[in-house]
C-alpha cells in the first residue's frame, strides 16, 4: 500500500521549514523560519545561532503546517527528513525531532539527501505552478546554492552522477562575499540580483560588460568549475575603488560580476549539452532564484530547443517540501530509515556516482 502524504522537515543550515507533500508532488503546506538578520552581524551562518533558532521554531512550525493543511497527525502517512549534508549542529535538531515524531505516533520514517532534495524541487506542484509535463529522464541538473554548485547527469530516482562541480567556492558564495565587499550585508545574493536589475538612485539597470571579472575554467574541457578567483578578483577591484566610486556605480558592479558567474553556469550546461546530446535541463538551489541565470537559461533552452525546467523562488531556496517529495518517492519504492539515523556533515558514498574526470 501506497504512502499518500509526509510531513517532512529541512533543518541543514540556517532555515527551519516543515511542509507536507503527497505522492504526486503536491505541496500541501510549507512553513519556514529565516532568520537571516540573527547572522547579518557576523557576517555569515554561525552555527550555534542556526542550531538555536532550529530548536526554538521547529515544534511551531510543525503544528502550523497541520494546521495549514488542514490535516491531523492520523493522515500523515511518514516522516522525512534532511540527514546529510549540513552543519551538524542543524541536522541534529531536524533529525532527533523526526525520530521521536517517527516513535510516538508510530510513522514510517525516512532520512533524505538535501541535495537529493534540491534535484526534485523543479518537480514539486502547487495551486500556482504545475513542471512541465512528459519531462523524463535522462536530464542533466545544475544544483546550485550556497554550499554546492553541481552539474549532475540524472537517470532515474536516486540515479545521480557527478559530471563536475566546483572545485573551490560554490556559485552562492561568491555572490555572498562580492555583495557583502561592496556593503550589501548577508546573504546579499538576492540583493545583488535586484541592484543590478533595478539599478539604484534613480538610473537603469547595471550594465553587464562594465567591469571585467575573470570567468574561471570556462572554456576548460571539463565539467568543473571555480569561483575563488572572481571573489579575490572582486575583493582587489574594489579596494581600488573609493567609496563615492563604488556607490556611484554600484548596479554596473553587480551586474558585470553576476554576468561572470552566469557565463560559467551557462557555459557548463552548453558544454554537457555537447557532450551528452540530452534535450532536458533543469537548474536548482538558492542561486536558482537569480533573475538574470533563469533569463539566459531559458534563452539558452530556446536557442538550441531544448527543455529546461527551473522551480519557483519559493522552491530553489531550501524548503522542506523538495524533502518531503524526495522522502515519499523512496518510501513508495520500499526505502526507509529505522531509529538508528543519524545525521551527516557530507552525503553517503552511495548518494552520487563520481564520474571519470570530474574531482573536488
Ligand atoms: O539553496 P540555498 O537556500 O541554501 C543552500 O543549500 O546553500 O542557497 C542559498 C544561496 C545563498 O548563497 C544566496 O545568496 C543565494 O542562494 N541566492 C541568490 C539569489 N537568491 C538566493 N544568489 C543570486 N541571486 C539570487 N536572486
Ligand atoms: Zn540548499
Amino acid at each position: 500500500m501506497s504512502i499518500e502524504l509526509v510531513l517532512a522537515i529541512e533543518t541543514s543550515c540556517d532555515d527551519t521549514s516543515v511542509a507536507i507533500v503527497d505522492k504526486a508532488g503536491l505541496v500541501r503546506s510549507l512553513v519556514c523560519a529565516t532568520k537571516d538578520f540573527d547572522h547579518e552581524p557576523y557576517g555569515g551562518i554561525v552555527p550555534e545561532i542556526a542550531s538555536r533558532n532550529h530548536s526554538l521554531f521547529l515544534l511551531p512550525l510543525i503544528i502550523q503546517a497541520l494546521e495549514k493543511a488542514q490535516l491531523k497527525w492520523d493522515s500523515i502517512g511518514g516522516i522525512a527528513v534532511t540527514n546529510r549534508p549540513g552543519l551538524m549542529g542543524s541536522l541534529i535538531v531536524g533529525v532527533v525531532t523526526a525520530k521521536t515524531l517517527a516513535q510516538s505516533f508510530q510513522k514510517p520514517l525516512i532520512g533524505v539527501n538535501h541535495l537529493e532534495g534540491h534535484l526534485l524541487a523543479p518537480f514539486l506542484k502547487d495551486t500556482d505552478y504545475s513542471p512541465p509535463e512528459n519531462f523524463n529522464y535522462p536530464y542533466v541538473g545544475l544544483a546550485v546554492s550556497g554550499g554546492h554548485t553541481s552539474l549532475y547527469r540524472i537517470d532515474g530516482l536516486g540515479d545521480y552522477k557527478i559530471l563536475g562541480r566546483t572545485k573551490d567556492d560554490s556559485a552562492g558564495e561568491a555572490f555572498d562575499k562580492f555583495a557583502k565587499v561592496i556593503g550589501l550585508g548577508f546573504p546579499g545574493g538576492v540583493k545583488l540580483d535586484q541592484l543590478a536589475r533595478s539599478g539604484h538612485k534613480g538610473k537603469g539597470p547595471g550594465d553587464p560588460s562594465a567591469f571585467d571579472f575573470p570567468r574561471s575554467m570556462i572554456r576548460e574541457d571539463s565539467f568543473d568549475m571555480s569561483f575563488s578567483g572572481l571573489k579575490s578578483s572582486g575583493k582587489r577591484l574594489v579596494e581600488t575603488l573609493s567609496d563615492e566610486i563604488i556607490q556611484d556605480r554600484l548596479s554596473d558592479l553587480c551586474a558585470s560580476y553576476q554576468e561572470a558567474i552566469v557565463d560559467v553556469l551557462i557555459a557548463k550546461l552548453e558544454r554537457s549539452r555537447q557532450v551528452l546530446g540530452l534535450d532536458h535541463y533543469i537548474i536548482t538551489g538558492g542561486v536558482s532564484a537569480n533573475s538574470r541565470l533563469r533569463e539566459r537559461a531559458h534563452d539558452w533552452a530556446a536557442d538550441h530547443q531544448v527543455k529546461i525546467v527551473i522551480p519557483p523562488l519559493r522552491y530553489c531556496t531550501d524548503n522542506a517540501a523538495m524533502i518531503g517529495y524526495a522522502g515519499i518517492l523512496h518510501m513508495n519504492q520500499g526505502k526507509f530509515s529505522d531509529q538508528s539515523l543519524k545525521p551527516s556533515a557530507q552525503s553517503f558514498i552511495e548518494d552520487f556516482k563520481l564520474l571519470t574526470g570530474s574531482s573536488k
